[in-house]
């Protein structure tokens, strides 16, 4: 039995200890937030956050969760800074085929709250490791931008 905090609720599975953490939030958890785009760490679509850092979630398996404070895109969508991300990404037309957003609003959040204002270099850094198929990123960007610039002081 694996216990843990997945999105501010004490949880335990007893899925094995070598299962994904990506398979059991989408399949134990119904957390279909988070996708699973290479299962090789390389697209962040699965990102999520363990213990404040931005992870891949398709890279780590349960059995090194143990005591972890797990938060999913589900997990974040009530805050203020979820809310600005979102309606930044919109007006910048940044969101096409949605898949790669979830992994792409966790990874600006990551950046945001370590860098509230951050040089278009640093943004694109910052989501350096997710992939997107549709944007060519400089929408993306852009909503970045933006939601740094309307979440002032919030980040
Ligand atoms: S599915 Fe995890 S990094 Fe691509
Ligand atoms: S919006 Fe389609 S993969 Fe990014």
């Amino acid at each position: 039995m694996i216990k843990f905090t997945l999105n501010g609720r004490t949880v335990e599975t007893d899925a094995p200890a070598t299962a994904r953490l990506l398979d059991l939030l989408r399949d134990e958890f119904d957390l279909i937030g988070t996708k699973e785009g290479c299962g090789e760490g390389e697209c962040g679509a699965c990102s999520v956050f363990v213990n404040n850092l931005l992870q891949n979630s398709c890279l780590i398996p349960i059995g090194s969760i143990a005591g972890a404070d797990i938060h999913t895109i589900e997990g974040i969508t009530e805050t203020e800074q979820f809310k600005i991300l979102d309606e930044s990404y919109s007006i910048a037309g940044g969101v096409q085929c949605g898949y790669c957003i979830p992994g792409m609003i966790m990874a600006s959040a990551a950046l945001l709250s370590k860098n509230p204002h951050p040089s278009e270099a640093e943004i694109r850094e910052g989501i350096s490791g997710n992939l997107c198929r549709c944007t060519g990123y400089n929408m993306i960007v852009e909503g970045i931008n933006l939601a740094a610039k309307k979440g002032d002081g919030l980040w």
